[in-house]
């Protein structure tokens, strides 16, 4: 996927945060993009983005958007904005979230990935967190969920080769973007917490994560030749670092 113009490619969660900057940065590359989410959202009028309006957790959006685009690529972003408290503080349901919105919406993507099948050469990204290593221990059940991503999408690489789909799961696991929807309170609880400012709980971070860089990065993955790919990729605001 060198040259990415007319390979179509699906955003999972594209409205806002990193989505929106993968998106954005994907269409600006030449690429016809599909930016799915259930709210509407504003693009650069100069994008070819069409935007699908749905809720990409349930079970017949992938089947129906596949069928209806086409794609070469598809890129998982979608995720819920875990609630950041102590564990004892969480009920299941908060506990649970990431459960029932990111890896919900990576079980049904890639399953209909492998069942349609998308066609040979294309890829699928999925956005785990940097959590999936570390833990997360304010954010109850997320980091389990974001290292279950991880799993379903080698699971995935495994049946597409014992098929002999020839299509390429990758998963990035970006550490803290303290400007979207989840990095922003996250980054204000994990301050609280080391008793500092945000300001100097960032600059202990270093290179920040931002929507450009990591829509920077994917176009870079969506260009590296298939052979090249690795399981697993750490993302910040350095760029892309293969995983061991
Ligand atoms: N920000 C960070 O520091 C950080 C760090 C590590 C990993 N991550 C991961 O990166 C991803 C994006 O994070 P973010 O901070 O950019 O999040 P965000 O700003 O809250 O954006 C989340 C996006 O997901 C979409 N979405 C959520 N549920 C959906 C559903 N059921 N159907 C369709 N779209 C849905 C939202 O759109 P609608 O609400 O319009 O549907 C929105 O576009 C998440 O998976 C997160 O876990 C983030």
């Amino acid at each position: 996927m060198s040259e990415l113009s007319g390979r179509t490619t699906i955003v999972v969660g594209a409205s806002r945060g990193i989505g929106h900057g993968i998106a954005t940065a994907v269409a600006e590359a030449g690429a016809p993009v599909v930016a799915v989410s259930r709210t509407a959202a504003e693009f650069p009028e100069s994008a070819d983005i069409t935007q699908e309006l749905a809720d990409a957790g349930e079970a017949a959006v992938p089947a129906s958007l596949i069928d209806r685009h086409e794609p070469a690529a598809v890129i998982v972003v979608a995720g819920a904005t875990p609630h950041m408290r102590p564990l004892q503080q969480h009920t299941w349901e908060t506990f649970s979230a990431a459960w029932d919105t990111d890896v919900r919406i990576t079980f049904h993507w890639l399953r209909e990935a492998l069942l349609t099948p998308l066609p040979p050469g294309s890829r699928v990204i999925v956005v785990s967190s940097g959590a999936a290593l570390n833990g997360s221990p304010l954010s109850g059940g997320y980091a389990g969920a974001k290292a279950t991503q991880r799993f379903v999408t080698g699971y995935a690489q495994g049946e597409s080769k014992r098929a002999g789909l020839d299509i390429t799961f990758t998963t990035v696991l970006p550490r803290f973007a303290p400007e979207t929807g989840v990095g922003k309170p996250a980054v204000a609880a994990y301050a609280a917490l080391a008793g500092m400012s945000v300001a100097e709980f960032l600059s202990h971070q270093g290179p920040l994560l931002t929507p450009k860089i990591a829509g920077e990065s994917m176009v870079d993955l969506l260009r590296t030749d298939a052979s090249d790919v690795a399981d697993a990729y750490g993302l910040s605001g350095a760029g892309l670092k293969k995983l061991a």
